[in-house]
């Protein structure tokens, strides 16, 4: 039986990748200083920031909103409410009972009275829900922290999530978004900072310290997510890790040290004010302005293919 590194308790975790064996009390407070370390090391933010955090009611977001309210961080959350049925409902109803329980402010949008519900927007279009969805959300996300006051946004992406991307954008060298992978994206141009403090921790690492925190997260996927080139790659990562613990960690660090830079010098996106909203835009009219004309053209019901 392995016993815990720190208090030689009984342990209960083993990390194979950091060759350490934790007790509930010790992988807990190790998880917040995997957080905390992110935080310093790629300067994500201070104490002094008023910090949002965008939580969808999984355990990803979620346990980032409860790491950083033990750290003592100044957050926020932001539920961006899809529209998608039971699923949004359920995720609502678990971000305000969270919020509640750590006493904090919860911010809900609902697309439904700012555009239209996916759902809604899935009939009128042929493309994939999802790419559509994450538009809106980073869209909604900035627009309501520069509304509210916040100078930060934190997504619960982790590990996995940021190595799956990674290895899509490397298998398709598609160099202007290997350019902007970094856990944090400056503030700038119309845009608020945003973060990912858990990009030094594992999926699995993640919903167990949910799990061990009590945190009561939703545990179903998005009904549309299913069939995502993501998932075929966290897999991958998954088989390969497991043959060689450390691989995903490696992967991530090295191209943020190494490779990174070297395309950095490339990065020259010039960006206006959207004429319609004011939001930051590479063109004249931003692309949920856009969205929202095509959709105001669609109206009488017929299915476009935008
Ligand atoms: P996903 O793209 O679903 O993997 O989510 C990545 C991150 O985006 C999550 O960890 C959250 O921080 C944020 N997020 C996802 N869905 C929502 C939502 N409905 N409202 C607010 N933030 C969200
Ligand atoms: Fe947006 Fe699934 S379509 S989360
Ligand atoms: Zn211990
Ligand atoms: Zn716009």
């Amino acid at each position: 039986m392995r016993r815990c590194a720190k208090c030689s308790d009984k342990g209960t975790i083993y990390l194979p990748e950091h060759r350490l064996s934790l007790c509930k009390t010790h992988y807990l407070e190790w998880f917040e200083s995997r957080v905390e370390k992110a935080i310093k090391s790629f300067r994500m933010f201070s104490k002094e920031d008023n910090i949002l955090v965008a939580v969808s009611g999984g355990k990803d977001s979620l346990g980032l909103w409860h790491a950083l309210w033990k750290l003592g961080y100044k957050a926020d959350g932001l539920y961006i409410n899809l529209g998608i049925g039971e699923y949004s409902e359920l995720s609502e109803k678990k971000a305000k009972a969270f919020a509640d329980k750590i006493g904090k402010k919860l911010h809900v949008v609902y697309l439904k009275e700012n555009i239209m519900d996916i759902p809604t927007l899935k009939e009128l279009q042929s493309r994939p829900a999802c790419s559509v969805c994450g538009t809106l959300k980073r869209y909604y996300m900035n627009l309501t922290a520069k509304k509210l006051g916040y100078s930060v946004i934190a997504t619960g992406h982790n590990l996995d999530d940021e190595c799956a991307v990674l290895m899509g954008n490397v298998l398709s060298w598609n160099i202007d978004y290997l350019v902007r992978q970094y856990p944090v994206l400056e503030e700038g141009n119309g845009f608020v900072r945003k973060v990912k403090p858990l990009c030094l921790v594992s999926e699995k690492q993640s919903a167990m310290y949910a799990f061990l925190s009590g945190i009561d997260f939703v545990e179903d996927e998005c009904p549309y997510a299913v069939g995502a080139s993501s998932i075929s790659y966290k897999l991958i990562m998954a088989k390969i890790e497991e043959e060689s613990p450390g691989t995903k960690l490696r992967f991530y660090l090295e191209f943020i040290r190494k490779v990174r830079p070297m395309f950095a010098l490339k990065q020259n996106v010039k960006l206006n004010p959207c004429q319609v909203c004011g939001e930051p835009t590479t063109g004249d009219v931003c692309s949920v302005c856009r969205l929202k004309m095509r959709l105001e053209a669609s109206k009488a019901g017929m299915k476009q293919n935008f």
